[in-house]
């Protein structure tokens, strides 16, 4: 590797300075008490794009709906996705669900341990493979998320503010070559913890950091950040109540809110309507079929056409639109 903050000396003096910090700082989270690679795949999808103390108590409540992965693979959809209300991007919990039936109907319940193996999976991206192979299996792989690759990018590469300039695929090479042999498991959780509470985006705690001798971003990570206009962000992406991942929840909020009797027949589209946007009107149904229908492409949602009883009058009557939980 040419890349001269890549020299032995520097990644052995990264590799002691993190796990020192890390045994020192680390939190006792009920994933990293576990090797059975069905909780560390549920653990791992649900800590996507989601904080550790917002997934602790769904992490415990759904093992405890589905302690299995031959639980998980036999639940209705609709079960699983309301382990999951409340959680957010609720794509994840059918996905997950899917990657148990495969493994269920197609390996017989049992989880494949190599990376390769794992990323053929549906629903199983590269940081998700590499997280279940190092954290079910204890092998020595690199994989990157968020907080890595701003952990790295910044030791080895140098300011990552306002944008990286090292691409994923060489961060991803950063990661393979510091990765301590026999110690991939306790490695990658510090890496990540370091990301979540002392080398964060916006606050990295430089002033007492351990790494700071050897840190390719240390000192002007800092200023970097602090030249970052206040809300610079904010004004390129939607109000969150004007997403359609606001209104995606509204829709899945109201299907799982519907009485018992109802659930299995579904809504109709107009009347579902009312209770996903005040002031609904009929002008306002194009729009909410289109969220529908994502619901429907991702399989959070199952649409069936109805026709009305036909008296044979001279108007035959319109289709209409029922909308379930799968
Ligand atoms: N985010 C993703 N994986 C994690 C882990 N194992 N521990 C804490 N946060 C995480």
């Amino acid at each position: 590797m040419s890349t001269p903050s890549l020299e032995p000396a520097k990644i052995v003096a990264v590799q002691q300075g993190l796990l020192g910090w890390f045994e020192a700082n680390r939190r006792d989270l009920p994933w990293r008490r576990t090797r059975d690679p069905y909780h560390v795949l549920v653990s791992e999808i649900m800590l996507q794009q989601t904080q550790v103390d917002r997934v602790l108590p769904y992490y415990r409540a759904f093992l405890e709906r589905f302690p299995t992965v031959q639980a998980l693979a036999a639940a209705p959809t609709a079960e699983v996705i309301k382990a999951w209300a409340g959680l957010g991007y609720n794509r994840r919990a059918v996905n997950l669900q899917r990657t148990a039936r495969y493994i269920v109907d197609n390996l017989e319940g049992t989880f494949p341990r190599e990376v390769e193996a794992l990323r053929s999976l549906p629903g199983i991206g590269p940081y998700t493979a590499g997280a279940v192979a190092c954290f079910a299996y204890e092998q020595d792989v690199a994989f990157i998320d968020t907080n890595m690759r701003r952990v790295l990018h910044r030791l080895f590469h140098g300011v990552d503010v306002p944008s990286p300039t090292a691409s994923d695929r060489e961060i991803l090479g950063i990661a393979s070559a510091v990765v301590p042999p026999g110690r991939g498991w306790v490695w990658n959780q510090a890496l990540i913890e370091f990301g979540a509470l002392h080398c964060t985006a916006r606050r990295p705690a430089c002033v007492v950091c351990p790494l700071q001798a050897v840190c390719c971003a240390y000192p002007g990570v800092q200023s970097a950040i602090a030249a970052v206009p206040r809300g610079a962000r904010a004004t390129t992406e939607p109000r969150f109540h004007e997403s359609n991942r606001y209104y995606r929840g509204r829709v899945l909020a109201a299907l799982r809110d519907l009485p018992a009797a109802e659930s299995g027949e579904g809504i109709a589209l107009k009347a579902l309507g009312h209770h996903v946007r005040d002031n609904f009107t009929e002008a306002d149904v194009p729009w909410l079929y289109g969220v529908v229908k994502g619901l429907s492409d991702d399989g959070l949602a199952m649409v069936a056409e109805e026709t009305p009883g036909y008296d044979g009058g001279s108007d035959e009557p319109e289709p209409q639109l029922r909308i379930r939980l799968p």
